[in-house]
């Protein structure tokens, strides 16, 4: 089977299993399989082997159960690195790229700035950050076991042991600062919404790092303490919620409060300074 009869193919039984982009996802199962890029894909006419045929539809049937196309995958790209993906911790989204680039856009100018990033994950937005930010040092912070496991793979993948701090505890407790900025991007899905998420994230991404109901707030409330004066907090909250956590910023005393659309042109990323 050629590369392109292979995509043919599995697209029909991806849209048949309603995955919402079968032909892109199609394109990447046979990629990985091939090992070749995406762009690579059709200037290569090599028919799969039958090995590569077989994981193609191993790869395929967990996708078809709406796994995760990056947990199919492995990993996934974020901002500038690849990272290690599995059901550990949430996939890193394209809105979260947006927060690390205002974080970013605080923390120029400062040589060696001190982060703190709540709820990290696979650790995406703090070795982002240590990543596009030579100088920061970054203390991430998950109270799931199993997702700073994944993290502790990818600070080792990215080599940045030496500037990326992690730790496992609830929210702030324990951390004084000064920070110069702190971010998180909170559990914000509310309990009453989870039915009606996809598959993919009610079946595979961790619960508790989906659905949370004002968890910003709690986070928002400590990083004042820990915030040096004139530092920021940078939030990502979910579509709808940014006018209201940009009040409830306001009204805990943060400054200059922004809200920052992401590519879809949706306000996701709400930011402000400790006075
Ligand atoms: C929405 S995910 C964000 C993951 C990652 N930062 C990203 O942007 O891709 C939220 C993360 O917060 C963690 N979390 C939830 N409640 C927490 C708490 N009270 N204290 C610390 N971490 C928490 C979850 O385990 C999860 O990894």
């Amino acid at each position: 089977m050629s590369p392109l009869d292979a995509v043919h193919g599995v697209a029909r039984e991806l849209d048949e299993a309603g995955v919402p982009s079968p032909r892109v996802d199609a394109e990447l199962l046979v990629a990985e399989v091939l090992g070749v890029s995406r762009s690579e894909l059709y200037a290569s006419d090599r028919a799969l082997a039958d090995g590569e045929l077989a994981r193609l539809q191993e790869l395929v049937g967990r996708r078809r159960a709406r796994e995760p196309l990056a947990y199919v995958l492995g990993e996934w790209g974020f901002r500038q690195l690849v990272l290690n993906v599995d059901g550990r911790a949430l996939v890193p989204r394209p809105e979260t790229e947006v927060v690390v680039e205002r974080c970013l856009h605080h923390l120029r100018g400062l040589p060696a700035p001190r982060v703190l990033d709540v709820g990290t994950g696979s650790g995406a937005i703090a070795l982002a950050l240590a990543d596009e930010h030579p100088g920061a040092r970054v203390v991430a912070v998950d109270r799931s076991a199993a997702a700073l496991a994944l993290a502790r793979e990818n600070l080792a993948r990215t080599g940045m042991a030496a500037r990326v701090e992690l730790r496992r505890g609830d929210l702030l407790d324990g951390l004084r600062g000064p920070f110069d900025l702190v971010v998180s991007n909170p559990p914000y899905v509310l309990p009453s919404e989870y039915d009606s998420l996809q598959p993919e994230i009610r079946l595979y991404e961790p619960f508790e790092a989906v659905v949370g109901d004002r968890v910003w707030e709690r986070v928002a409330r400590a990083a004042r303490d820990a915030l040096a004066p004139g530092g920021y907090l940078v939030l990502e909250c979910g579509d709808g919620q940014a006018g209201d956590v940009a009040e409830g910023l306001a009204a805990l005393g943060y400054e200059g409060v922004l809200c920052t659309p992401d590519l879809a042109g949706r306000d996701r990323v709400v930011e402000g300074q400790r006075p």
